[in-house]
């Protein structure tokens, strides 16, 4: 029996659904599960694309990726920022060695290197403040993700001397990302995007002429590039490794400084489970120089706050792939040439799989409870299957450093500012400017 194709969302001609999505994605899509349940279609310009909302639909999102699904078609648009790397890979066997090279960079047998990084950069920002005052939590959230990056990709000389000429490179590079036009228009966002990837190439061409047969000497990012060994048995080509660190920080930066900035905003919301937090931190910190895994691992209640941001606010709202060949999905068929997508930020409230969905309830993922467990696909903020995050456990210990030491150092609380969500980011935060009170304890 040939099935149909899911029942579509209301659309305008021509644009479709394009407009709504743009202006909020998870509105629209949950609009959608409630019309139609768990599988329908909604209609992007001229393409339509099937979404699929719940575990066993993610499950089979992603065992089909990179089968009937697509990656590199549906990111098309990083290719003239980070080239044909990680999901723009041009062929499976590509990107099986891009990931056996450079995934061990974010393995847990470097993580304590890592870890003494995020350290010293929180560390340091927290001395620079005063013993009271206000800081914008934007701002905030991007300083420390940014120059955290700095500091554990390319290392502690690059990060004190080149660290803000990498910021402003990095930001140039990113503005350049545009979803329709061709990428090679004579527009000035074009134009200073492939500036500043030159000017970062002769940046880190300097760092690598530096590096080689330096491996004893360093324990960052681009220490672990400059030895690593393709597939030939050549080194990585310097352009290659260009392309690895903005491939690394377009997959890391935005996506950590939101999720930091969600939980910093939900804490402060909720000050019954904070001192909770607070009382651990100061438990586990006591008299702790620096920060290791232990501490670390410790700190459960941050983790959990972690998780629980992750389902509520996930940085990566939908996942797109392209349907290169057509399969069948929750009793309809979804066609070749369609787009396709699933919405944690729709599924993880499913009432099915959460209790209380929209409320803030972090020991929802203690052991005692765990109901993340009851499906292995419930919880999707970072992906899933072959290609779920690498640096799932890399952003995950950055965020519980930054945040401990700042409830260690700092009484901090929110104004009494309403929080609007700023629609000109890519991935939802709040608008600035948005103070937070920190006083010294
Ligand atoms: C809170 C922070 C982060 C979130 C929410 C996040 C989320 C995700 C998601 C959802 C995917 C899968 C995309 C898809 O299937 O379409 C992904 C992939 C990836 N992420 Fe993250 N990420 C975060 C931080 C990082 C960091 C810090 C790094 C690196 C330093 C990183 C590196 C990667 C890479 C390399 C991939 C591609 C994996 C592959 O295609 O095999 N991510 N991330």
């Amino acid at each position: 029996m040939t099935l149909s194709v899911p029942p579509r969302l209301a659309a305008l001609p021509i644009l479709g659904n394009a407009l709504d999505f743009a202006r909020d994605s998870t509105a629209l899509l949950r609009r959608g599960y409630e019309q139609y349940g768990r599988v329908f279609a909604i209609q992007l310009g001229g393409k339509p694309a099937a979404v699929l909302i719940g575990p066993e639909l993610h499950a089979q999102f992603f065992e089909l990726t990179d089968k009937n699904l697509s990656m590199r078609e549906a990111y098309q648009f990083l290719v003239p920022m980070f080239g044909e790397m990680l999901f723009a890979a041009p062929t499976q066997e590509e990107y099986l060695e891009q990931r056996r090279v450079m995934s061990p960079i974010l393995s847990g047998r470097k993580m304590a290197g890592y870890i003494r990084q995020m350290d010293r950069e929180i560390t340091d920002w927290i001395a620079a403040q005063g013993a009271s005052g206000t800081f914008d939590l934007n701002d905030f959230t991007q300083h420390i993700t940014m120059y955290t990056a700095a500091r554990c990709f390319m290392g502690d000389e690059f990060r004190e001397r080149m660290g803000d000429e990498f910021a402003r490179l990095y930001r140039e590079i990113a503005r350049g990302i545009d979803f329709l036009l061709p990428p090679h228009l004579p527009l000035p966002k074009f134009i200073a995007r492939d500036r500043a990837k030159a000017r970062l190439r002769v940046l880190v061409d300097e760092l690598i002429a530096h590096r080689r047969g330096r491996s004893a000497d360093y324990d960052d990012f681009i220490q672990e590039l400059v030895d690593a060994r393709l597939d030939d048995g050549q080194p990585m080509p310097p352009e290659m490794i260009t392309n690895a660190i903005i491939g690394f920080m377009f997959a890391g930066y935005e996506t950590t400084s939101a999720h930091l900035t969600w939980a910093l905003i939900r804490l402060l919301q909720h000050p019954t489970f904070t001192a909770k937090v607070i009382a651990q931190v100061d438990e586990v910190l006591d008299g702790v120089e620096t920060f290791s895994t232990a501490e670390l691992r410790a700190l459960e209640t941050l983790q959990w706050t972690l998780m629980e941001i992750e389902r509520l606010d996930p940085a990566a709202g939908m996942l797109m792939r392209y349907v290169r060949e057509g399969f069948d999905a929750g009793g309809y068929h979804i066609p070749a040439g369609w787009l396709a997508m699933v919405s944690p930020a729709v599924a993880h409230r499913l009432p099915e799989l959460f209790a209380n969905p929209d409320s803030f309830d972090p020991e929802r993922f203690s052991p005692e409870r765990a109901e993340h467990k009851q499906h292995p696909f419930a919880l999707i903020g970072f992906g899933g299957g072959l290609h779920k995050c690498w640096g799932m456990s890399f952003a995950t210990n950055e965020m519980v450093v930054i945040l401990a030491r700042l409830f260690q150092a700092f009484e901090l609380s929110l104004g009494e500012q309403e929080i609007v969500i700023d629609r000109g980011q890519q991935i939802r935060r709040p608008r600035s400017p948005f103070p937070i009170h920190y006083r010294r304890r």
